[in-house]
């Protein structure tokens, strides 16, 4: 059950981001395989669609919340996480319809009135102009991002603990720009500090033309992160470093 679900969801975010395959493919070629440390999933708080929604298949796999809350004010984000043991997390991000302009917020309330998420669909389920996409974006590009893609993964994560021909994500990343894949340099190529516990680096989106009810665009799509953990207290850290996510989240602006 737990790896259809992570299947439906990798297969989708690879047609939407060849560049995920690409990635898994260069390092096979080095004998590396690439171990998923977590997936994250955008949406708004609204309460038929909201994280405890999203969260539900995964607590029907035996995931738990952990408690932490996270809190982007400035992108108007909230988010959490899900643990399980030996499983990757399952970050969740949800947009504060509230803090937004009125136009935005009818705009993307009325989007998801009467779809429930299912991500085992991960087809868009409502009808998006271009004219609404870019009204969204000027105010919001997690926003215009929902709107183009729903549900469907944002990003997988590989673990760079579980590779053996890197020994650090510093590396990883000069490999990878050595490959010709552009990297998310806000705030710096690595997020995040050894003795946080995590250390986060991620491509740029792939941009693919997508379809609108009133014509084509082309758009950012999903990236790949990549992250490593540390000890914190003699335990791995499985959680997330708000300011680093912060940034992380860029990787999808235009
Ligand atoms: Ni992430």
């Amino acid at each position: 059950m737990m790896n259809a679900l992570f299947d439906v969801l990798w297969q989708d975010y690879i047609s939407l981001n060849p560049q995920a395959e690409s990635i898994k493919q260069i390092l096979a070629d080095r004998g590396d395989s690439a171990v998923n440390d977590h997936i994250a999933l955008r949406t708004i708080n609204e309460k038929h669609c909201d994280i405890d929604q999203l969260a539900q298949p995964f607590i029907e796999m035996g995931y738990a919340y952990s408690d932490t809350e996270y809190i982007f004010h400035e992108k108007h984000l909230r988010a959490r996480h899900l643990f399980k043991e030996a499983s990757p997390l399952v970050f969740i991000s949800s947009l504060q319809l509230s803090d937004l302009s009125a136009q935005s917020a009818k705009i993307l309330g009325s989007m998801v009135e009467g779809h429930k998420p299912d991500v085992m669909s991960c087809a868009r389920p409502w009808e998006c102009s271009i004219e609404d996409y870019e009204l969204l974006q000027k105010e919001s590009e997690y926003g215009a991002w929902f709107a183009a893609f729903a549900w469907r993964a944002n990003h997988f994560t590989i673990d760079v603990n579980a590779l053996n021909s890197f020994e650090h994500i510093d590396e990883l990343c000069v490999f990878l720009q050595a490959q010709g894949y552009q990297l998310n340099e806000s705030g710096g190529i690595i997020k995040g500090l050894e003795e946080q516990g995590l250390r986060q680096a991620s491509t740029m989106a792939a941009r693919q033309v997508v379809e609108f009810s009133d014509g084509e665009l082309e758009i950012p799509t999903c990236y790949v992160e990549f992250a490593q953990r540390y000890e914190i207290e003699g335990k791995i850290f499985r959680e997330f470093i708000a300011a680093s996510a912060d940034k992380i989240f860029e990787s999808t602006d235009s």
